[in-house]
């Protein structure tokens, strides 16, 4: 089997946050939340990747990962020229995936469980497809699956983001496919957002008489389209610290109870940090910093007398300042400090509620 990762798109709903790179690079407990994916296909013993990159910094992309050497896999790079869908983003792979079946993860979901129990079964079943599904509040944000009332194995109908939904079953951005998609996108119309969606392909797909299995997950997943959602995924990957910290910890790290600690990061006597936090290496803590609960500060941060919880700092920030910060996403190399002028320099739509 081989691996799609979507890692397009304009991430319009993140900005400021994307105006210097894509979503899917953004960090989630220290790590870019593409690389759930990518770990998440390793583990399932899938090693030919395939990265759809778009047009915001690609370059980016390619930097991070390179050939997939340092992650154990090896990658193709895939260009889609503008965000016309993510049927469209799959169509473009038909030469990569050539005959195999094949798992399309977008980019900017993150799962609790990994696939490999899922994998095994696609790869044995005679399904043409196979999606996960997990119960939504909103299922208007969603592609939604309603099933077969007369035989709940049976998907009836998938429809993306319905105003008014019978089912509140959401489809995950995680496809089980087969190269019977290809000649199902060939036919399909964009959708009223200008679209070639991926649920109108399932459907088409369903409504031609093959089997669509499906499997309702257990534990969170998380489709991180806003800040908030960012800041709910960092909460619920540090939720794991300590239990399971398969996807938490590189080798240099040092981790007790729910805290980890990178290489070279001084934490100074009168400063506290309370878990689950993550700070990378070479940080400078304290002297009177309170850092976490929740908190994912990333590597050469120097952070003095405030008090951070819920909130990821990214690399290279320095903030010396009595500040409170909660529900913050503060990007790479970012200064925060006390200055009774209170002097700013934000950039374009930056937000500050002080
Ligand atoms: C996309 C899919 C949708 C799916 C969602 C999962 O939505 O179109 O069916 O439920 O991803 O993350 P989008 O992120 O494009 O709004």
């Amino acid at each position: 089997m081989k691996g799609i990762i979507l890692h397009g798109g304009h991430g319009t709903r993140l900005r400021p946050l994307t105006h210097t790179g894509p979503k899917q690079l953004l960090p989630i407990a220290n790590k870019p939340m593409s690389q759930y994916a990518l770990d998440d296909l390793k583990t399932a013993g899938i090693t030919e990747i395939g990265i759809i990159v778009g047009d915001v910094y690609p370059e980016k992309v390619k930097e991070y990962y390179g050939n997939g050497s340092k992650f154990g896999v090896q990658i193709t790079y895939i260009y889609q020229d503008s965000p016309k869908g993510i049927s469209h983003a799959i169509r473009l792979c038909k030469d990569f995936i050539d005959n195999d079946k094949f798992i399309v993860y977008l980019g900017d979901n993150v799962l609790r469980k990994n696939l490999v129990e899922y994998t095994k079964k696609f790869e044995t079943s005679d399904s043409d497809a196979m999606i996960l599904l997990c119960e939504v509040n909103e299922p208007q944000r969603f592609g939604i699956a309603e099933l077969d009332s007369d035989n709940p194995d049976k998907i009836k109908k998938i429809i993306e983001k319905p105003k008014n939904s019978v089912s509140t079953l959401a489809v995950l951005g995680i496809y089980f496919l087969t190269p019977k998609i290809f000649d199902i996108i060939d036919n399909l119309k964009p959708s009223w957002r200008g679209e070639l969606e991926i649920t109108d392909a399932l459907d088409m797909l369903l409504n031609d008489g093959n089997k669509i299995k499906y499997d309702i997950v257990t534990g969170w997943w998380k489709d991180t389209g806003t800040p908030e959602d960012i800041i709910h995924a960092n909460k619920l990957v540090l939720d794991s610290l300590g239990t399971e910290n398969q996807f938490l910890i590189d080798d240099d790290s040092k981790i007790k109870d729910n805290i980890v600690v990178g290489k070279n990061t001084e934490i100074s006597r009168d400063s506290i940090v309370i878990g689950p936090v993550i700070i990378g290496k070479n940080c400078k803590i304290g002297p009177s910093a309170r850092i976490g609960p929740y908190a994912s500060i990333g590597n050469n941060c120097t952070l003095k007398n405030c008090n951070i919880e819920d909130s990821i700092v990214m690399n290279d920030c320095k903030i010396d300042s009595k500040i409170n910060l909660s529900n913050s996403i503060i990007a790479h190399g970012s200064e925060i400090e006390d200055n009774p002028k209170k002097q700013f320099l934000l950039g374009e739509r930056s937000q500050l509620r002080i």
